[in-house]
């Protein structure tokens, strides 16, 4: 197990009460736990700035099955990118529209410009990408 070390920390004391009515909202049992997910979060977004960091993402599209040409558009985008794609699930949502989440994973750089193609097809109505960082954090 990696070695834990012990800091302090002062706050003032309206910030401290307000991050303590979050992180029991959240569900966070510490402020431990709640301080070290905010440290990793920010670390990861800066590590994210990097254009060449490996990373994950979701790309989560909602479109209109009946566009045919979308739908091979969003196919070929898939299979000739330089990134891998890990995986996609379908989910039929009513008569019109369908769900699309695409796993992605690749250099930064390379998820955002696919994630950009992807949501700009004509015939995507929404669409949501997440990002993390796919390397060891230290
Ligand atoms: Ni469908």
């Amino acid at each position: 197990m990696e070695q834990v070390e012990r800091i302090g920390v002062s706050f003032e004391k309206n910030l401290l009460s307000q991050f303590d009515k979050l992180i029991q909202e959240q569900g966070y049992q510490s402020r431990s736990e709640a301080i070290r997910d905010l440290i990793r979060e920010r670390l990861s977004r800066r590590l994210l700035e990097h254009p060449g960091a490996k990373a994950v993402a979701t790309v989560s599209i909602v479109y209109d099955h009946h566009s045919t040409e979308l739908m091979k558009k969003l196919t070929s985008l898939q299979h000739n990118q330089l990134l891998q794609t890990i995986c996609t699930m379908h989910v039929h949502l009513d008569h019109h529209d369908c769900m699309e989440v695409i796993c992605l994973k690749g250099k930064v750089e390379q998820i955002n410009k696919m994630a950009d193609q992807l949501l700009a097809q004509k015939g995507v109505k929404l669409g949501k990408v997440n990002i993390i960082h796919a390397g060891t954090a230290e």
